[in-house]
């Protein structure tokens, strides 16, 4: 099989799988991080189809959705690998950047070493930002069953991925507690470009928001 054919048949696999899902890992949602990592892949040089698998395969079975099971994505993604038959090499490359990928927390070290999972990462946090990152949030929000906002709820900054992952807070407290800590946090200079922008996006979605809150109350 050649490069392209195995983009192409993981790609039908993935859109298939996730075409129903609505809580943020809907199909359109790796489509996004597929094509802005392919991008930023392109600008950096970096191995695009070793990129492209990664991308497309990353929230293949989400630690979320699996009780907080790291290993399932990993799994799941050599599997249908190996099912491909494609090079060792490559399976644990993609799959070691799936393990590394997912934000533990704010003051969780990350483990990411790799340019090609660097540029995953880059992509899947830079589709957390600006108005994309601002629908995901709220609709995550809404899934989950978060309020928007509480002007009394404060921020929580976790340093361990429990912290993290047991955390019942706010929509709007995730913006500080996470969406507004990736722009420092982008690994490439493309995406810390796209991010800059996207960072202003969400910093005067979070002022106008506050501005109508509390317009008419004293
Ligand atoms: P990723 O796949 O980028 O690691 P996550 O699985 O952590 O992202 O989250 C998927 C989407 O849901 C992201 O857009 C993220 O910002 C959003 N999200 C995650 N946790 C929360 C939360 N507690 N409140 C609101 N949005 C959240
Ligand atoms: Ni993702």
């Amino acid at each position: 099989m050649t490069k392209n054919e195995i983009i192409n048949k993981t790609q039908d696999f993935i859109k298939n799988k996730f075409e129903n899902e609505t809580s943020g890992h809907d199909w359109w949602h790796i489509h996004r991080v597929w094509k802005t990592a392919a991008y930023i892949a392109k600008q950096e040089s970096a191995d695009s189809f070793v990129v492209e698998l990664a991308a497309l395969l990353h929230d293949i079975a989400d630690w979320k959705m699996h009780d907080g099971d790291m290993d399932v994505s990993p799994k799941a993604a050599k599997e249908w690998l190996t099912g491909l038959e494609v090079d060792e090499d490559i399976i644990d490359s993609v799959c070691d950047i799936i393990f590394n990928l997912s934000f533990k927390g704010a003051g969780v070290k990350q483990t990411i070493t790799t340019l090609e999972g660097k540029i995953v990462q880059d992509a899947d946090r830079l589709d957390a930002i600006g108005a994309i990152g601002i629908a995901r949030a709220f609709t995550f929000g809404g899934a989950f069953g978060q309020l928007i906002y509480h002007p009394e709820a404060s921020p929580q900054y976790h340093t361990t991925f429990e912290e993290y992952k047991n955390n019942h807070s706010t929509t709007v407290n995730h913006f500080y507690e996470k969406l507004l800590l990736l722009k420092d946090r982008m690994h490439t200079e493309t995406a810390k470009k796209i991010a800059t922008e996207r960072h202003l996006v969400m910093e005067k979605f979070l002022a106008d928001l506050k501005t109508e809150w509390g317009a008419f109350s004293d």
